[in-house]
């Protein structure tokens, strides 16, 4: 049987000029959203971004009751009044989207009683759970699974110290969500202290909770009886943004990535300099400069924030296969992240992976190929990979793609990319 399927065409060797305006945070979306099912009253979110991870998590909170307006584009108004915790969320939707399991925090947190199913998402390695029932525990809550379905419910549930054995980013934000409604004070030790988990405290605090120290590694929250409506606007995507700042890198030119937190940026900032491009720094802006020359061989290693982070390990792989030299990659956040490099292989890349460490041999140019994504920021990788190289790519698989990047194709366009999207038959 066949079905229409969409790819990317990229005829590559265009210098990029202009500026790129970055949309809001993609997984500060994920765990703002569900979190305004703590409240009965409406919540405002602006800066939402047009993309399909976050279309699937609104279907799933109108699944479960709410009601969501789209009042203008880029804004949401949630009321969870008639919500109820005890409607089994459907599997396509929880097995689309790993950030469903932020359902089982925010109901917990609002009725002492969720129900899930396992979440999917991308696929890099085993993604266990076990921080999030840990702290759940800790809580007081009884968890259960049964088949796919995770249950936690608490007739009462009660601050506690939880120390994390892993830092896990979906696990603080899971305890967060619970924590801020248990009675008493949930203090969270060696948490995650990525931007998004300061702006769900901030959206959180703006709803009334007290969450305090949100960005360190140790977090306070003192629970509260009820929280309210407000009105908040998400921060700008951090790794939109480093992708366009690689792009640019890597295809060359002059680009302006414009609404950043140019400070979420800094190990890419930095990263980037040691590579040799030029980058300069404004208030709300990044502008990178390069003349399309070879960058310098690096060593990066992926770490939880403030490190280089995962989610930009396969674009900056990407502009390394044709650096000077032997660069090395080492990605210590998941443990098999480096599929995509079979794909960077077809276009000539010299790169060979060894566990957790991709050892890059420079190549003098990238050459078009028909390539496929496994994973979003792979997705994000090969589209540089076709700005960069000389030829056509033909990217399938870019659903994935559109999970996390808005109107990718018109931003590259507006930056004088030759990419464009096409359907096709796919048997
Ligand atoms: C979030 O995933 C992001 N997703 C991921 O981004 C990102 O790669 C990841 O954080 C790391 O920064 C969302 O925010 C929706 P973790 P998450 O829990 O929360 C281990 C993208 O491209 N671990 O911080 O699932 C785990 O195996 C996506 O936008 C446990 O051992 O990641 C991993 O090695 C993909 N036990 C490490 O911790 C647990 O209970 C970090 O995972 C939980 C995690």
């Amino acid at each position: 049987m066949s079905s229409i399927s969409e790819r990317f065409v990229i005829h590559g060797g265009q210098r990029l000029h202009g500026t790129v305006n970055i949309s809001g945070a993609k997984n500060a979306a994920l765990g703002i959203i569900p979190a305004a099912l703590l409240t009965d009253e409406t919540c405002r979110i602006e800066n939402i971004p047009d993309i399909s991870d976050v279309k699937t998590m609104i279907r799933i909170l109108e699944h479960i009751g709410a009601t969501v307006e789209r009042p203008e584009p880029g804004v949401l108004l949630i009321n969870a009044a008639n919500v109820r915790s005890d409607i089994p969320i459907q599997d396509d939707l929880t097995r689309r989207l790993r950030a469903s399991y932020y359902l089982l925090g925010a109901l917990l947190g609002r009725f002492g009683y969720a129900e899930v199913s396992m979440p999917g998402g991308c696929y890099f390695g085993i993604r266990p759970i076990d921080q999030h029932i840990k702290g759940f525990e800790a809580l007081g809550a009884t968890v259960t699974t049964e088949g796919a379905v995770i249950r936690a419910e608490a007739a009462d549930l009660l601050g506690s110290s939880i120390y994390m054995d892993v830092v896990s980013v979906g696990a603080t934000i899971n305890l967060l969500l619970a924590a801020v409604r248990a009675r008493g004070v949930t203090v969270i030790e060696n948490a995650a202290r990525e931007p998004h988990i300061v702006d769900l405290a901030n959206f959180l605090n703006s709803m009334g909770a007290d969450v305090r120290g949100a960005g360190t590694d140790v977090i306070k929250i003192h629970g509260v009886d009820k929280l309210h409506a407000c009105c908040y606007s998400i921060i700008p995507d951090q790794i939109e943004a480093g992708t366009y700042m690689v792009a640019a890198a890597a295809a060359g030119g002059d680009v302006l990535v414009n609404n950043v937190i140019p400070k979420h940026l800094d190990s890419i900032t930095g990263k980037l300099e040691e590579c040799g491009i030029k980058v300069i720094e404004n208030d709300e802006s990044i502008r990178i400069m390069s003349d399309g020359s070879r960058p310098k061989a690096v060593r990066v290693k992926t770490m939880p924030h403030p490190g280089f982070p995962t989610d930009m390990q396969p674009q900056i792989t990407t502009l390394l296969s044709v650096c000077k030299g032997t660069s090395s990659i080492v990605e210590s956040v998941w443990d098999n992240r480096f599929k995509y490099v079979d794909q960077l292989r077809r276009m000539g890349a010299n790169i060979t992976v060894s566990g957790k460490l991709a050892t890059v041999s420079g190549v003098s140019v990238l050459h078009g190929a028909p390539v496929d994504v496994d994973d979003l920021r792979a997705g994000a990788a090969m589209v540089i990979a076709g700005l960069m190289a000389e030829g056509t790519t033909v990217i399938t698989n870019i659903k994935l793609v559109d999970r996390g990047y808005e109107s990718l194709v018109e931003k590259l366009t507006a930056l004088g990319a030759d990419i464009r999207r096409e359907q096709y038959e796919e048997e």
